[in-house]
């Protein structure tokens, strides 16, 4: 299962999983972007659930996990992809622009791995590795500061933090659940190109082009992540050959944190 599999990182996921044979759930907030994910994925001989799904909504994840249970009877792996970026001072952000991010970052990952964690623990007792896998997308902005993100750090440093907890109690319990963090650099999507539109509004840039300038310089590699950069290390992650990872960060980023 892949959230926000309508466009960029998530839509990449799933078509990739889809192209290595897997079942996909692959719901979005926004339905009408579904429409090209699910065509791919079918055509490529995958079996699919799609639907329209609020990540920060628990009748919502009961909704779309139902149909996958009833679908597919459990779940061998969860990218809890979606989210958002605010690019905002520090001082101008209020409480409630926090708690909105908050709430689709962050509490969507809390409600959802416990909402999925019995079809998981099925998937895990059936597969030939003995493992399903968790994978929830943190960003390098969960690793080091950003310019203006303090909102979008604080929860992509909460979903570092989080995945290690339930690494550790679910490896304890001896489930074979496997939780990992990935953490992206500037990627090739609509959440960078919103990224720059914010960094122009907020007058820290006066282009698009100063904006895509100043970042890569920040990239030794020297371009951002595309999206099947991000999809193949999700193919990894839910595959037995990463059966040793739990609790563990996966940085892509050309290099970004590095320097
Ligand atoms: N692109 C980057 O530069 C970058 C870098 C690091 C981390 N990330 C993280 O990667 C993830 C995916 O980012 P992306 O660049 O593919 O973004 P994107 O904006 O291209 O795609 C995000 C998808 O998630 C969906 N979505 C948004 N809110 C939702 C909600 N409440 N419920 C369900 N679906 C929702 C959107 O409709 C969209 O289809 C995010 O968690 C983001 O923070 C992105």
């Amino acid at each position: 299962m892949v959230t926000g599999a309508g466009a960029g990182f998530g839509k990449a996921a799933a078509e990739k999983l889809a192209s290595e044979g897997a079942s996909i759930v692959a719901p979005d907030i926004d339905a009408s972007a579904l429409g090209a994910t699910l065509d791919t994925c079918r055509r490529l001989g995958a079996k699919v659930v799609g639907g329209c799904h609020d990540v920060s909504s628990e009748r919502d994840w009961e909704q779309v996990l139902s149909k996958a249970e009833c679908e597919f009877g459990k779940l061998d792996g969860l990218i809890n992809n979606a989210g958002y970026m605010l690019t905002k001072p520090y001082l101008q952000t209020s409480l409630d622009e926090f708690r909105k991010i908050h709430r689709v970052n962050v509490e969507s990952i809390w409600i959802s791995v416990q909402a999925a964690y019995s079809l998981l623990k099925k998937g895990a007792s059936e597969s030939p590795g003995g493992s399903a896998s968790v994978i929830n997308v943190s960003s390098i902005y969960g690793q080091v500061s950003g310019f203006a993100q303090s909102a979008y750090c604080a929860t992509k440093g909460a979903v570092r933090m989080l995945t290690k907890s339930q690494a550790v109690e679910f490896a304890r319990a001896g489930d074979g659940i496997r939780v990992n963090s990935v953490h992206p650099g500037p990627g090739n999507t609509a959440l960078a190109q919103t990224g720059i539109a914010q960094m122009m509004a907020a007058g820290m840039v006066a282009s698009e082009d100063e904006a895509l300038t100043f970042l890569r310089t920040l990239i030794p590699a020297g371009r951002f992540a595309e999206a099947e950069d991000i999809a193949d290390l999700m193919v990894f992650l839910c595959s037995d050959a990463s059966r040793y990872f739990t609790g563990a960060e996966f940085t892509l980023d050309g290099g970004y944190t590095a320097l």
